[in-house]
């Protein structure tokens, strides 16, 4: 770790493949940032639990996330690239910091009310405690920053209360984390509802675009994207549909708002909605190659993987004896 730079950690569940929302909102802005921070990222397997998986699709899916992490171009020897279950200072913290957090703060919690109506028959305490354990995988690490979507904020205000209450009562134990969220892609929407985010749960299969989900498939998704029953390409209130087109077109063209409303002015939604498939499709290209690379090559993941386990034993272990000694615990 060079210890002049500041350190950044976020994690992604592995509850199916990555969609665009995850990427845009998330995972290319770990890519931008590995080089000017000590960075964590890794795949949360432990979180993934709180909702029922099927094991045999759950151990490939752990697999497929890990993989993608570096065809999305993060560097394992620059970044520690872990699963959160390869060390049991996650869980450990938790339990310690789930002492530390009211019952009411994570009743507040809007991600537990959805999950909670989502599958009202499996309403589990490890999904109502789920914001500590991503607290623990936060200050574990000292991460000054965590780049997220907008739908994790609550989570992470959640993780910045505790370090606070924390470090009130034992001195600075934790750093301070801060989100990192992008404005235009922090909250990409989903393709048949623009009103409602992107998910990884959402039954409508046109609804989502998948990081690995092929041109064809790709750009006929973004044909059947809900709009209006407008003709006009531009970013007005109301209309939902096309600014969730023209951000994620943004994102995947470097093309500002003025740009794209000046590129389509007097053009169909058709036309539009074809060139934002085009420019998602040639935007995951590389990713989709690199990642048939570096997915056959099993014994080269493998080690990556218990590299990564390694240095994020030992850097989070150094935090979780320092918060065994404050609480009073007997060490050795
Ligand atoms: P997860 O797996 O749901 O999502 C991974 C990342 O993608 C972001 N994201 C989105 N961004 C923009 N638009 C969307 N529609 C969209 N959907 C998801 C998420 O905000 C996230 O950054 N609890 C976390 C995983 C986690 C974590 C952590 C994150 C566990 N521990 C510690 C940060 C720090 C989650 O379920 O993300």
């Amino acid at each position: 770790m060079d210890e002049k730079k500041k350190n950044m950690l976020s994690l992604i569940q592995p509850t199916n493949t990555p969609h665009l929302g995850n990427y845009l909102g998330a995972m290319r802005n770990w890519v931008k940032l590995q080089n000017d921070y000590n960075c964590f990222f890794g795949i949360a397997d432990l979180h993934s639990i709180t909702v029922r998986q099927d094991p045999v699709k759950l151990r490939a899916q752990i697999k497929e996330s890990y993989a993608l992490l570096i065809a999305a171009g993060l560097d394992p020897e620059k970044s520690t690239l872990f699963i959160q279950g390869h060390n049991q200072n996650h869980a450990e913290l938790s339990w310690i910091l789930s002492c530390y957090t009211q019952f009411g703060e994570l009743s507040r919690m809007t991600q537990f009310k959805d999950k909670s109506e989502k599958h009202p028959d499996n309403i589990n305490a490890g999904l109502f405690t789920y914001p500590v354990l991503m607290a623990a995988d936060i200050l574990l690490y000292q991460a000054d920053l965590v780049p997220v979507g907008l739908d994790q904020k609550q989570h992470l205000e959640l993780a910045r209360n505790v370090c606070q209450r924390f470090n009130g009562i034992y001195g600075d134990v934790f750093t301070m984390p801060e989100p990192y969220i992008t404005k235009t892609t922090e909250k990409v929407m989903s393709l048949q509802e623009p009103t409602k985010k992107m998910s990884k749960s959402d039954e409508n299969l046109n609804a989502s675009v998948w990081v690995l989900d092929d041109r064809d498939t790709i750009i006929r998704k973004f044909k059947r994207a809900v709009t209006d029953s407008e003709t006009e390409i531009c970013a007005r209130e109301g209309k939902d549909g096309i600014i969730n087109l023209m951000s994620i077109y943004s994102a995947a063209s470097g093309k500002s708002f003025e740009d794209i409303e000046s590129e389509f002015k007097g053009k169909g939604y058709g036309e539009f909605k074809l060139a934002v498939g085009e420019a998602v499709a040639d935007m995951l290209a590389p990713m989709q190659n690199e990642f048939k690379r570096v997915s056959a090559d099993k014994s080269y993941l493998e080690q990556c993987m218990k590299n990564g386990a390694e240095k994020a034993f030992k850097t989070s272990r150094k935090t979780l004896s320092k918060v065994y000694k404050k609480v009073g615990f007997v060490t050795f």
